[in-house]
């Protein structure tokens, strides 16, 4: 018996070139696909572009404010066989000024066979999913007998790094967390020490947390000038980094000293590089991640290592999990079906 296609599992369910489904946050949310899922999802896109199996130009993008961008994000996974395009926007002022987030968006996915839009999503909860899968698939890679893990910020991507780490790290006995806001780093562990089983510890200051983590990721704000909050002299040997805020958090020489410095997408940092996002310069690039989880170049080699690994974020992975809402979505009969 063969499988049916994508297209025809669609077809069944939508008039394909007639309607659209549109999934509001809401809608995305409750399908509750589930973070095991949505890490296999996205090691599989890793695989796939460290395999140079995708088509993915770097984020084009427009700029009304300082700091503030809005991206682009088309990509194309030939192998599964989806197609679709990520909008989205950063304002770093956003909860501050409006109480709205600092990160919304929309998603597009197409048919591969005739290019017709088959649905439109909100973003922001596969992008607060998808960003810590690769956080943590990276780390897994990198630091397989990690005991200690620190996350600074403490909000959307904060939560859910602590929760995937505590996931796909299997030697992991504690979490640190730290925020410059007290009360959001109070809120994380509130909210997810009953769930977990592992410590999870408020560090005092991003020195005492540097020096008991052996891994430590980032998400706070991304800003062109960096704010080098953890200095180059906290950071010892063997540590691994995973900034997801690029270059804002860390004192940049670290990057530029590190043993390895890899990043998600070589053409998506030297892009921000030509924007002015590396004041110091794009450190040189070893390996992308993709390339490590594909076993296509080496990850850690000594643990004395320092690496550092920035993942600013891939449409191959957004499309990979949208595309799994979708199918999930018409499954279940979940969403608004528009006239296109
Ligand atoms: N790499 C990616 O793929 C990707 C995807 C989504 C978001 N991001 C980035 O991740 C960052 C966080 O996003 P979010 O949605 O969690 O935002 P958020 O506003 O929900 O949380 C950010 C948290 O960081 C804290 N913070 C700000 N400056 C800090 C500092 N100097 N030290 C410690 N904590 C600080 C804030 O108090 C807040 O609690 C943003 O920069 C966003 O652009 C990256």
């Amino acid at each position: 018996m063969t499988l049916p296609t994508n297209r025809e599992r669609v077809a069944s369910r939508l008039r394909i070139g007639s309607e659209l489904l549109y999934l509001s946050r809401r809608d995305v949310e409750h399908l509750h696909l589930t973070r095991d899922a949505i890490l296999e999802l996205t090691r599989q896109a890793l695989v796939e572009h460290g395999h140079r199996r995708y088509e993915m130009p770097a984020k084009i993008g427009v700029h009304p404010y300082d700091n503030v961008f809005y991206h682009a994000m088309p990509a194309y996974l030939p192998g599964p066989g989806i197609v679709g395009m990520k909008w989205i926007e950063c304002y770093p002022d956003n909860p501050r000024t409006f109480d709205l987030p600092q990160t919304t968006g929309l998603l597009v996915l197409n048919d591969v066979d005739s290019g017709v839009p088959l649905a439109v999503m909100d973003s922001a909860w596969l992008t607060a999913m998808r960003t810590p899968a690769v956080t943590v698939l990276a780390a897994a890679a990198l630091h397989p007998d990690a005991t200690t893990f620190a996350m600074f910020g403490c909000g959307v991507q904060g939560i859910e790094h602590v929760r995937y780490a505590a996931l796909a790290m299997p030697k992991l006995e504690t979490i640190h967390v730290y925020d410059t806001d007290e009360a959001a780093a109070d809120a994380l562990i509130a909210k997810l020490r009953p769930d977990l089983d592992l410590r999870i510890v408020k560090g005092e200051s991003p020195e005492a947390i540097v020096k008991s983590a052996q891994v430590l990721s980032s998400a706070t704000v991304i800003l062109r000038r960096p704010l080098a909050v953890v200095k180059d002299e906290w950071v010892t040997a063997g540590q691994t980094i995973l900034p997801c805020d690029l270059n804002t958090f860390w004192d940049p020489r670290t990057a530029h000293r590190a043993d390895k410095y890899l990043v998600d997408s070589i053409e998506e940092h030297e892009l921000f590089a030509s924007m002015g996002y590396f004041p110091d310069g794009l450190p040189e690039v070893v390996a992308e991640t993709g390339e490590v989880l594909a076993g296509v170049k080496p990850g850690r080699e000594h643990a004395d290592e320092i690496i550092v690994n920035s993942n600013i974020g891939m449409a191959v992975c957004d499309i990979a999990v949208g595309h799994a809402i979708m199918h999930h979505a018409l499954e279940h009969g979940v969403g608004t079906r528009l006239p296109l």
